[in-house]
């Protein structure tokens, strides 16, 4: 069932389609997210049969990129390539900065410069969105206006980590929707996936070593139903039978996502929300379970018992495999929501304590520095594979190495703790950016969600820098990214509807500087922005659309 709001809704859409058909003619550069420089000038240059020349010295696959595009543009405007006047070229420039990307259209010349695989895929999607949509869906598009005015665009990104985050734990989408989420990224040019691949309602990554982890670990034998603060009720139906990603789907994934220009960061988030591994391998645990993979949301005192060596190698051997499936820099290690209850009971875990002589204080008990130890092993683990670590900022909870970065979700008093403390931070500020929060204040005219409020407003007012930051401290923030938890999000349309358009709100604060941003020309372009979703079937909330 498709998820909207009212059938108002549905008008005051159309008539913004039907406005904005009108709207593109008149300001064809209805691109989203706003580029940093733009010039409009008098005259216009009909792509329509271009002819394409691309320059050698690019790679293979951004040959293979500007290869697309030509086809695209030939499939949707009914004209072969090189039959009109007009020429495309692509030109590799070492001024452009990374992922950034020139665009200069005079007679009959367009001048595309970037100096990466990046910079062209986004040259490209900006010019895609200056046209018909059927660019996107490669349908004839009869009579379509193929101009572009003449025109100097200069563009680059204000963070270099643009970054969107899925759950597939607690609700499981299968790899074509994880395709269409990564295509839905990269026409808001964000470059970083984070991949939430394990939880304590479900393991979702074939892990050879170990295959009762997604055997047992993918599989629980209910789901509540309703709020998890508000309800004791079951579904009574056993969820995730064949729920899990082999080896070889992650591997398409990864491949799909480097074509778009999308690196993927693997989550597996250790010592708490384990619970589904625990199901698995009990002896993981401080009590030895037994454990069954979590049938409800929130957090749960059961964790991984870190005081035991042979927990350790069990994660060194799972990372070891993600290690081997994902080429990027970092992996993420989670570290959130660890109640350190069963430890302080543990056997294992005290002696653990004795023998690295941690002593707590008064703001954090020797439990914490306990998982400083796990945090630090994994740390060290890692870079012997050549990868870096992220965590959830409860990490700072004690002592960490600066190599670690801070992925900051409470607020953002923690990413600048972590600032402070010398870490590379992501702002993921979850009263901004939690895509998960419901997207107006009542929550009674949605569908359940687990909360809060993030409307799409909310999302693009939202800045990581502060008044008292210094340069270097601003230097820290890598980026911003918006979280998307699942715990009630049942559907892939739902998953649509909760992603967009705040996405589009997030990709202008992740590329545009604070003083590139304006809301009301955002709201603008919009308008053309949702004939993209509606042209290419994306399900998105309309609230924004009515007035
Ligand atoms: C989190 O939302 N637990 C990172
Ligand atoms: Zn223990």
């Amino acid at each position: 069932m498709k998820i909207t709001n009212h059938i108002f809704a549905l008008a005051a859409v159309a008539v913004m389609l039907f406005w904005c058909s009108f709207a593109s003619l008149a300001n064809s550069i209805n691109v989203i997210p706003q580029p940093s420089s733009v010039q409009v000038f008098d005259g216009e240059c009909n792509i329509a049969g271009a002819t394409f020349r691309i320059d050698k010295k690019f790679s293979k696959e951004t040959i293979a990129a500007v290869n697309g595009f030509a086809e695209s543009l030939k499939l949707a405007s009914g004209k072969k390539n090189g039959r009109g006047k007009a020429v495309l070229v692509f030109e590799l420039s070492n001024d452009i900065v990374k992922e950034g990307y020139a665009i200069e259209v005079s007679n009959n010349k367009v001048y595309v410069k970037a100096s990466d695989f990046n910079g062209v895929l986004y040259a490209i999607e900006t010019i895609k969105q200056m046209l018909p949509v059927e660019i996107y869906t490669k349908k004839p598009c009869d009579g379509g206006d193929w101009t572009l005015p003449y025109m100097r665009i200069e563009d680059h990104p204000r963070f270099a980590y643009r970054g969107l985050h899925l759950d597939v734990a607690r609700h499981f989408f299968d790899i074509d929707q994880v395709k269409k989420y990564l295509d839905i990224m990269a026409i808001h040019k964000l470059n970083t996936f984070h991949w939430h691949l394990t939880d304590d309602q479900g393991w979702r990554i074939e892990i050879k070593k170990y295959p009762l982890l997604t055997e047992v670990g993918s599989i629980r034998k209910e789901t509540l139903k309703g709020h998890f603060r508000r309800s004791k009720e079951f579904d009574g139906t056993p969820y995730g039978e064949g729920m899990w990603y082999t080896q070889d789907q992650i591997k398409e994934v990864v491949a799909y996502a480097a074509s778009k220009g999308i690196t993927v960061i693997p989550e597996i988030d250790l010592p708490g929300h384990m619970v589904a591994a625990l199901a698995a391998y009990p002896e993981l645990g401080c009590t030895g379970g037994p454990y069954e993979v979590w049938r409800t949301w929130g957090i749960t005192k059961d964790v991984l018992c870190v005081g035991k060596e042979s927990t350790i190698e069990f994660l060194k051997n799972v990372l070891s495999e993600v290690c081997e499936l994902f080429p990027s820099e970092y992996i993420h290690i989670g570290g959130d929501e660890c109640p350190k209850d069963k430890w302080k009971e543990c056997p294992h875990c005290q002696a653990k304590i004795k023998e690295l002589c941690l002593v707590g204080n008064e703001k954090y008990s020797a439990e914490y520095y306990l998982q400083s130890y796990i945090t630090r092993q994994m740390e060290e683990f890692l870079a012997t594979k050549g990868k870096k670590i992220i965590g959830w900022d409860e990490i700072l909870e004690g002592e960490i190495s600066k190599n670690v970065t801070v992925m900051s979700w409470r607020g953002n008093e923690h990413g600048l703790e972590a600032i402070k403390r010398g870490h590379d931070v992501i702002m993921v500020n979850k009263g901004s950016l939690y895509f998960d929060y419901c997207q107006i204040k009542d929550s009674s005219k949605e569908p359940l969600t687990i909360g809060g409020h993030v409307s799409v407003e909310k999302v693009y007012s939202y800045e990581p820098y502060t008044d008292e930051m210094t340069d270097a401290e601003k230097a820290r923030i890598l980026g911003i990214q918006a979280n998307m938890w699942t715990e009630y999000i049942t559907s892939n349309d739902y998953l649509e509807y909760m992603i967009l358009p705040r996405l589009s709100a997030l990709s202008e604060i992740q590329w545009c500087s604070p003083t590139g941003k304006d809301y009301g020309r955002f709201l603008e372009k919009m308008g053309a922005m949702v004939r993209i979703y509606e042209a290419l079937g994306y399900n998105y909330a309309k609230h924004i659309f009515i007035k």
